[in-house]
């Protein structure tokens, strides 16, 4: 578990991230998101006992990051995929694999193992000999998240692993991380994208140099606006769009074509009554479903506030 309490960075006058407090549970894909600047890589860099915090304090598995003897236990703990990841150019995909994880005493048989797993996975095997200086920044950048995890860590620090990544690659990338996670992993991403962190993340902390708001995605947005439900209907009369707005728990309607998008305050309990009385009176109602909020609404919103 990865705990951090009041975790603050300045840099002089700068202040990276004031308070940062948090409880990640072993086994969850947790996202730190915020816009440039916002003090992920530095939360990130003090987790991975890189640089001293200000103020404050964190643990890993209640080894605490500022005590040197447990900071030397937490590096073995750990994988991190730098922002920049430095990777030796004129050596091979393999080679920078294998260097990495004897450097973590893996033995010879689990790293020749892992090493051709993960470039299989990443559909680098058969490349793994060419020096990666020629290799595409997409393929590098497999290379670097590889690196980050072939000593088999507990936890995985992840600064931004899709940024320069076509669709594709960042779609590997991504599958790969949940497959880190199948296999009881721990992984904090960095990350500005917001599609990306509600495709993966169990939880997310909003971040502009102070948390501005932490939680699961879904639950994020269920906080903050009204929840709607959107039904398809083929027709329904002026007059019954006053009569739905009236009923109990229903704040809002509006009508699109043939849509009817309803704010409901409850809709697990208030749905079946709605839908009652559209079929009383006569409404052929053909699709039911939940109007979802994006991750994206909520960083906008949140965000947007902060301002
Ligand atoms: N080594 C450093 N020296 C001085 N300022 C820094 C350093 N690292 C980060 N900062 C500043 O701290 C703030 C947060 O940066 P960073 O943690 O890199 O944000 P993010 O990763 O969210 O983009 C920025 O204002 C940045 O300029
Ligand atoms: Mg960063």
């Amino acid at each position: 578990m990865i705990v951090s309490k009041g975790l603050t960075k300045y840099f002089g006058a700068v202040k990276a991230i004031e308070d940062f407090t948090v409880e990640i549970p072993d086994g969850q894909i947790f996202g730190l998101l915020g816009p440039n600047g916002a003090g992920k890589t530095t939360t990130m860099r003090m987790l991975c006992c890189l640089i001293k915090p200000t103020k404050g304090n964190a643990w890993i598995d209640d080894l605490e990051i500022g005590n040197k003897d447990d900071a030397q236990k937490i590096r073995q703990m750990i994988g991190l995929l730098p922002e920049v990841p430095g990777l030796y150019e004129t050596l091979g995909a393999y080679k920078n694999l294998d260097y990495y994880a004897q450097f973590y005493d893996v033995p010879k048989a689990k790293r020749e193992e892992s090493i051709k797993k993960t470039l299989t996975d990443l559909g680098l095997w058969e490349r793994r000999n060419e020096p990666v200086g020629g290799f595409s920044k997409g393929m590098k950048q497999k290379i670097a998240i590889a690196r980050s995890f072939v000593h088999e860590p507990k936890y995985i620090f992840l600064d931004e692993p899709t940024a320069s990544l076509d669709p594709e690659a960042a779609k590997t990338v991504r599958e790969y991380i949940l497959e880190l996670k199948a296999r009881g992993d721990t992984i904090l991403i960095n990350t500005h994208n917001l599609s990306e962190a509600e495709r993966i993340c169990d939880s997310v902390a909003l971040v502009k140099n102070k948390m501005v708001k932490i939680g699961n995605p879904k639950e994020l947005a269920r906080g903050l606006f009204t929840r709607k439900i959107r039904i398809t209907i083929d027709h329904i009369a002026n007059t019954l769009l006053n009569e739905l707005a009236s009923l109990k728990g229903v704040s809002a309607v509006e009508l699109t074509k043939n849509q009817l998008i309803l704010s409901v305050q409850n809709p697990e309990k208030q749905n079946p009554m709605i839908l009652s009385f559209l079929l009383a009176h006569g409404v052929n109602v053909q699709f039911v479903s939940e109007e979802e909020h994006s991750l994206e609404d909520v960083y906008l919103k949140l965000i947007g506030e902060d301002q």
